[in-house]
C-alpha cells in the first residue's frame, strides 16, 4: 500500500516537473510588485500611474495610497480603474492592457510618495513606491495630425499639440522633429528643434531620398520630458531636373 502510493506520487512530480511545482506553491516566492510608471499628460492638472496586468498570476485587487512625502502614512486608498474599464488607453509603446490611478489634486513644486500594492489571492501582497514631484513626471501625449507638404526644395510640416495638454495658453508646448533614413542598410536619424510653432519648413533634406519624420511634444519651459514620438509620416523631396 505504502509503496504504491510512493509510486504513484514520483510519477506525479516527474510529470509535474520542476517548474509546474513552483507554480502549485505562489506563496513560496513573495509575488513580484506591480511595475508603476507615473506620468503627467497635462500639467498641472492630471498625474496618472499605470502598470501592466501581470501575464501570470493575476491578483485579486490593487490598493493605491498617496501622501506628501512629509505627511504621516496615508490613510485614504483610492480607485484604480482596471484595464477593462480603459482598454481605450493603451501602453503606446506595448499596446499592453493597463492598469491606472489617476491622483487627484496635487500640489505644485510638492514631493510624493505613491504606494500601488497588489493583493494576491494567497493574501500575500507587494508594494511598489514611487516618489515624485509633479514637475519632474510631465509628458505630454505625443503631438497629433502630423501633415508634410514636399515643396520645390524643401518641405513643409504641420501638426496639432496633443488633445489631452489642456492649459496651452498658460503652458504652451515645444516641439522637436526627428527624421529617420537609411544609407546602406543603416539607420540614421536627426533630431532638429525645438520649434514653439507648430509648422516648420525645412531645406535641409537631401532630394530624392525617403524619409521617415515624427514630432515629440515638450512643457515650454522645459519640465519634465517629450513626449512619445508621433504617428509617423514619410516623406521624400523630388529630383528637381534642370
Ligand atoms: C485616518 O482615518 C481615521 C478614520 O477614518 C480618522 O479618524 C483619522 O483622522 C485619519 N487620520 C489622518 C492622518 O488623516
Ligand atoms: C503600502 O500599502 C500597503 C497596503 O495598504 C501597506 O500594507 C504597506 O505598508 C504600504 N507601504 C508603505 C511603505 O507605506
Ligand atoms: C514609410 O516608409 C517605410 C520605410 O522607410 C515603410 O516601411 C512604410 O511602409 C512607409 N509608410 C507609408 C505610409 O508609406
Amino acid at each position: 500500500m505504502a509503496k504504491a502510493v510512493f509510486v504513484a506520487v514520483s510519477l506525479l512530480l516527474s510529470f509535474l516537473g520542476g517548474h509546474a511545482l513552483e507554480d502549485l506553491s505562489p506563496t513560496a516566492f513573495p509575488p513580484p510588485p506591480p511595475m508603476v510608471h507615473c506620468c503627467c499628460s497635462s500639467y498641472p492638472k492630471v498625474a496618472r500611474c499605470s502598470w501592466p496586468e501581470p501575464t501570470h498570476s493575476s491578483p485579486v485587487h490593487y490598493i493605491a495610497t498617496y501622501r506628501e512625502t512629509n505627511q504621516p502614512l496615508a490613510n485614504n486608498t483610492y480607485q484604480v480603474i482596471p484595464p477593462v474599464a480603459s482598454s481605450s488607453v493603451l501602453d503606446p509603446a506595448s499596446s499592453q492592457q493597463m492598469w491606472h490611478f489617476q491622483l487627484p489634486n496635487l500640489k505644485l513644486f510638492t514631493d510624493y510618495i505613491v504606494n500601488i500594492t497588489a493583493v494576491y489571492p494567497s493574501n500575500s501582497h507587494s508594494s511598489h513606491l514611487s516618489s515624485f514631484m509633479l514637475e519632474d513626471i510631465v509628458k505630454p501625449d505625443p503631438p497629433v495630425d502630423l501633415r508634410v507638404s514636399p515643396k520645390v526644395r524643401s518641405v513643409l510640416l504641420e501638426w496639432s499639440p496633443p488633445l489631452t495638454w489642456d492649459n496651452l495658453d498658460i503652458f504652451p508646448l515645444k516641439y522637436q522633429i526627428r527624421f529617420q533614413w537609411n544609407i546602406r542598410g543603416k539607420p540614421k536619424f536627426v533630431n532638429i528643434g525645438p520649434f514653439e510653432t507648430t509648422s516648420a519648413e525645412l531645406r535641409e533634406l537631401r532630394t530624392g531620398r525617403p524619409y521617415v519624420v515624427q514630432v515629440c511634444a515638450q512643457e515650454l519651459l522645459g519640465l519634465g520630458e517629450c513626449s512619445e514620438w508621433s504617428e509617423a509620416v514619410n516623406v521624400t523631396i523630388p529630383k528637381v531636373k534642370l
